[in-house]
């Protein structure tokens, strides 16, 4: 066990006054918290004119989250106006029936019968980022986080796409997703917080033109994918479905939509994951030296297979327990379409409702040291199995991530080819800290040394 505390936002003594809360949350979304709201189990904040509820606790977690879903089904429309421009009505923000029809196809996309494939095609592209990583010098230093976001884009574009596009293509479609989502994020916090629009709001222009290069690649795409004879991506899938005629079937504008939303989610989230793992080890000794053995134990020196990734038992609870400190999504936020009543609270419709894994993650009452990095939580044997609603990286109940096994997969895989062959430091003197919009990440990309191991 280790006695790390990695780094987060200072905690307020009181609750922060509205103007305090505006300018901290242009700042950063993690800075708004008081010490009590890691304490509080339900909360509700005037921010402006607008109330907003926090579900803070596992009760109130299932409740809006699977129990009463229906009433908290919708994204908060903001959150739909900041994406919308480049998903249209893909499955992460679309609702009622048209989500039910996109979801039905989309889990069809990650049963587990397709696993064994996939883990061969992600081992490939991390054995090609390792022989690129090879190529630097001892002592480099190298931007951790333009690394793991160049990687994700790889596999995410080999899986959805297969050979159509090579590594430099992947990483500059990659690139134009980091463009949208930053031009996106200079929206105002108060598009998540449902707050008026007199603070400046998204930048349209930007987010506009950068969601139609996207669009005409990956329409470029699915034409040459039309006609190509490889079968086993997704694109390929989802156009066979197509051509089946079956009733849920997807037009051609929302197979790009899925696309799209497919690349879109997997790409920051892993990224900002991996990237966090790689400072996280880099900081506990003894936790590294237990990666190191268990990888040369399960894997000594041949190649990984998916049936790898449950016998990497250390390495797994190593991602949970970065996804616990550090979630990717933070702060999920849903609209009230009914009123409710919640521990005897009356929550009127079109309340913005938010589930925040930040505060879960690291709440006092659901954790044991709970700002401690400690992987042994989760390994099978820990004596205290989390909470599943007080633990949720990829949020719970019908709208949880679609492709949470998958993104399990190849982080595990992720982090074990490449600790196996590297090992990255901070350099001395660097202090890592974090930013946080929609995502949660390390500021400044991260820059660490590598060496060979
Ligand atoms: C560590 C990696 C990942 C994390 C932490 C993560 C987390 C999440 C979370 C929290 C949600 C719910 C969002 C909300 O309620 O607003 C979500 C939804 C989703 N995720 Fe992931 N995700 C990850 C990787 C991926 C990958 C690799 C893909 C695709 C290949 C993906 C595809 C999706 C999709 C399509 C949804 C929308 C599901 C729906 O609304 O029905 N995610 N993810």
């Amino acid at each position: 066990m280790t006695d790390f505390i990695p780094p987060y936002p200072k905690r307020h003594a009181v609750p922060l006054g509205p103007l305090d809360t505006l300018n901290h949350l242009r700042r950063d979304f993690l800075s708004i918290w008081p010490e009590n709201a890691f304490e509080r189990q339900f909360m509700s904040e005037k921010i402006i004119n607008r109330r907003i509820f926090i579900a803070n606790c596992p009760d109130v977690v299932r409740h809006v989250m699977v129990a009463n879903q229906a009433n908290y089904e919708q994204k908060s429309p903001l959150m739909r106006k900041m994406l919308a421009p480049l998903l249209g009505d893909g499955l992460l923000i679309s609702d009622g029936a048209l989500w039910q029809k996109q979801r039905a196809l989309t889990e069809s996309l990650f049963t587990i019968e397709q696993f064994a494939g996939y883990g061969d095609k992600m081992g490939q592209v991390i054995g090609a980022c390792g022989q690129r990583w090879a190529k630097f010098a001892e002592g480099d230093i190298i931007p951790v986080l333009p690394e793991m976001r160049r990687l994700s884009a790889a596999i995410s574009s080999r899986i959805l796409f297969g050979a159509q596009l090579d590594e430099r293509q992947a990483a500059q479609l990659g690139q134009c997703f980091t463009d949208y989502q930053a031009a996106a994020e200079q929206m105002d916090l108060n598009t998540l917080f449902g707050l008026p629009g007199w603070i400046p709001g998204i930048k349209a222009n930007k987010t506009t033109k950068t969601a139609k290069v996207i669009h005409e690649r990956i329409d470029k795409l699915i034409a040459e994918g039309g006609n190509s004879t490889a079968k086993n991506t997704l694109l390929a899938q989802l156009l066979a479905q197509q051509q089946a005629g079956s009733k849920q079937v997807l037009t051609r504008g929302q197979v790009r939509n899925e696309l799209i939303t497919l690349f879109m989610a997997g790409h920051e989230t892993v990224a900002n994951m991996l990237a966090w793992v790689w400072y996280l080890i880099s900081q506990c000794p003894t936790v590294e030296q237990r990666l190191h053995d268990e990888i040369a134990a399960v894997l000594g020196n041949r190649p990984a297979i998916f049936g790898d990734v449950a016998k990497l038992h250390y390495t797994r609870a190593i991602i949970k327990e970065t996804l616990r400190l550090y979630p990717p999504l933070p702060i999920l936020s849903r609209e009230a379409k009914a009123e409710d009543t919640i521990r005897k609270r009356h929550v009127p419709a079109g309340s913005t409702m938010l589930v925040v894994p930040w505060l879960l993650h690291r709440h006092k009452l659901y954790w044991e040291k709970p700002d401690h990095f400690i992987p042994e939580r989760f390994l099978p044997d820990a004596k205290v199995v989390p909470n599943k609603f007080a633990y949720l990286p990829f949020s719970v109940g019908p709208r949880a991530c679609v492709a949470k096994h998958f993104a399990m997969v190849e982080t595990t895989l992720c982090l074990a080819l490449l600790a196996r062959q590297f090992r990255l430091r901070v350099p001395s003197g660097q202090t890592v800290t974090h930013e946080c919009r929609l995502t949660l990440r390390p500021k400044d990309n991260l820059l660490m040394q590598i060496s060979r191991r």
